[in-house]
């Protein structure tokens, strides 16, 4: 698991250094498919594939996947232009979960591109805290007020600033359990 990561990591450091980013879709499930594709090929079998089985966390269970591709293809329809239209966008998505494993390193990046297209802003993930953010995404399928207001005031325009980016890769696999060792 812990090697797995830190392979991962570096694919997810590699995605900005590239640029391949840039060639990814926004916005759409084929986007996403895309980034979980890079982070984790060759690691996961199932890396940019669709889960087929349902899984659950704490006591939430993720879509069925008997109906996940009709709610994926809706997700997929929902406007981004506003702050609070893509925060309840990625809020639908967390609540699919299309993946078995990876869901929330993959929907991290796929939110920040949301927003720096959109809004040309990201996430500085670096100052959120870990309890806090995981909190409010367990909040998030009743109310998405907390996250809203947790992200909301951690915006920032530097959007191609190497450091923001890295540093949020880093707080972004931590919150997953991951550690980068220095
Ligand atoms: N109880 C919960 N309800 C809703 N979402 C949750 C819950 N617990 C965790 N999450 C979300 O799921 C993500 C973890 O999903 P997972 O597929 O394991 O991704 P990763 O492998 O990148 O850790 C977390 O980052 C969080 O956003
Ligand atoms: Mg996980």
């Amino acid at each position: 698991m812990k090697n797995i990561d830190k392979l991962s990591i570096e694919k997810a450091y590699l995605l900005f250094d590239s640029k391949e980013i840039d060639n990814f879709e926004v916005g759409t499930l084929k986007g996403l498919q895309q980034i979980h594709k890079f982070l984790f090929d060759g690691l996961y079998d199932f890396a940019g594939e669709i889960r087929t089985l349902n899984i659950s966390k704490g006591n939430f269970r993720f879509a069925n996947s008997l109906y996940l591709k009709e709610i994926l293809d809706k997700i997929e329809t929902m406007n981004e232009n506003t702050f609070e239209e893509i925060i309840a966008k990625y809020v639908e998505m967390n609540i699919a979960h299309p993946f078995m494993e990876g869901n929330g390193r993959t929907m991290r990046i796929w939110l920040d591109m949301m927003l720096k297209k959109n809004l040309k802003k990201v996430v500085n993930w670096q100052f959120i805290d870990k309890e806090l953010y995981l909190q409010s995404m367990e909040r998030s399928p009743i109310n998405d007020l907390e996250l809203r207001f947790l992200l909301s005031a951690n915006l920032t325009d530097k959007v191609d600033d190497r450091e923001v980016i890295f540093k949020g890769i880093e707080q972004s696999y931590y919150y997953e359990g991951y550690v980068v060792e220095k």
